[in-house]
């Protein structure tokens, strides 16, 4: 039994706040952030649309792509940092709007390696045949715990949500491999400080960013049995440009290759990665049978990675 992707979605505020935004906001210039980050402008929900309510539109499209029902779903995964409130779950909110009567719910909280640690951990239900439909959304309304006389991190982040439904694909598809992956002695590097604002020690993240990327979807394709060349497309986090690029280099792979939504949306944390997968389907850069490499890195220290064969 193979766990694959049977439905997607996405939801994206419609406000935009662009570079030249927020130069008239801080000292920041559209040059440093276009140059240092990738990033050109970001979506920002407003203040009535709060995190359950992104997951809720991005989690309607997928059930709907999938072609199934809500009473289909047995369980909901929602990775964010960003929940209307500590407790109940966003994933609850939405089981009870969606009318997801018999799903089980819960929340995953592993910054910008939560979607990647919900597809996986779907995938352990679906291959035990525990379970059929699995939902899993990424979602964060960064906009409400950023900063905004922080220079360092204003201009980095975005809010947004994106979904998959995951369930049994046919033999051959589905996800191939995966890595999982923690390192606690740097949390301190990036966090939700005591003013509930995101602190960041940008160098260090870098770092780290780019020695696990790559490490990561390396550590995924030979678990797959593959070699680089059989690598049709790399989804990686859109944190910057310049850490998508090392990873993009290492596996030797042509810039058309990569997936890139940093400069449109910027850092979405959990919803980066189902947002441009979402994104490179419907534009028609990844098509059936292509082999992917997903991977995710953020705060925790957290990180993973998945190498997936796509189709149903
Ligand atoms: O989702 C996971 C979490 N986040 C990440 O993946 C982020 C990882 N880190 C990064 O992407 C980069 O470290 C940043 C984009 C955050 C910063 O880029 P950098 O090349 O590492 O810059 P820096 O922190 O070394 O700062 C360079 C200079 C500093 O000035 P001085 O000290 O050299 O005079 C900063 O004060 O740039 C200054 N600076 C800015 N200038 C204009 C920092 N932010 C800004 C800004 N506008 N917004």
């Amino acid at each position: 039994m193979n766990a694959g992707v049977i439905g997607i979605g996405r939801y994206l505020p419609e406000k935009i706040i662009t570079n030249l935004d927020l130069e008239k906001r801080m000292d920041t210039s559209d040059e440093w952030i276009r140059t240092r980050t990738g990033i050109e402008e970001r979506r920002i929900a407003t203040d009535d649309v709060d995190t359950s309510d992104m997951a809720f539109e991005a989690a309607t499209k997928a059930i709907e792509n999938a072609g199934i029902t809500a009473e289909d779903l047995d369980l909901i995964l929602v990775a964010t940092v960003t929940p209307d409130q500590p407790f109940p779950s966003v994933s609850c909110m939405i089981q009870e709007k969606l009318g997801a009567k018999r799903a089980a719910a819960m929340d995953v909280s592993a910054a910008c390696a939560g979607f990647m640690y919900g597809m996986i951990t779907a995938k352990q239900f679906i291959e035990n045949n525990a379970y059929k439909h699995i939902l899993i959304v990424g979602v964060e309304k960064l906009s409400k715990i950023t900063n905004w006389e922080d220079r360092n991190t204003a201009v980095l982040f975005g809010d947004a949500a994106g979904a998959v439904v995951m369930g049994p694909v046919s033999e051959g598809k589905g996800i191939l491999s995966f890595e999982l992956g923690s390192d606690g002695s740097g949390g301190g590097h990036l966090y939700q400080n005591e003013n509930d604002h995101i602190y960041m020690n940008g160098r260090e993240v870098f770092k780290f960013a780019v020695r696990q990327m790559g490490e990561s979807s390396e550590s995924v394709i030979e678990k797959a049995g593959l070699k680089k060349e059989d690598v049709d497309f790399l989804i990686p986090h859109q944190a910057n440009i310049r850490i998508m690029e090392s990873a993009r280099q290492r596996l030797d792979l042509p810039i058309e290759k990569m997936s890139k939504t940093v400069h449109k949306y910027g850092n979405t944390s959990a919803a980066s990665i189902p947002i441009s997968l979402v994104e490179d389907i419907e534009e028609g850069r990844v098509k059936d049978n292509d082999v992917l490499v997903m991977v995710g890195f953020g705060g925790g220290l957290t990180w993973g990675a998945i190498c997936m064969r796509w189709g149903r």
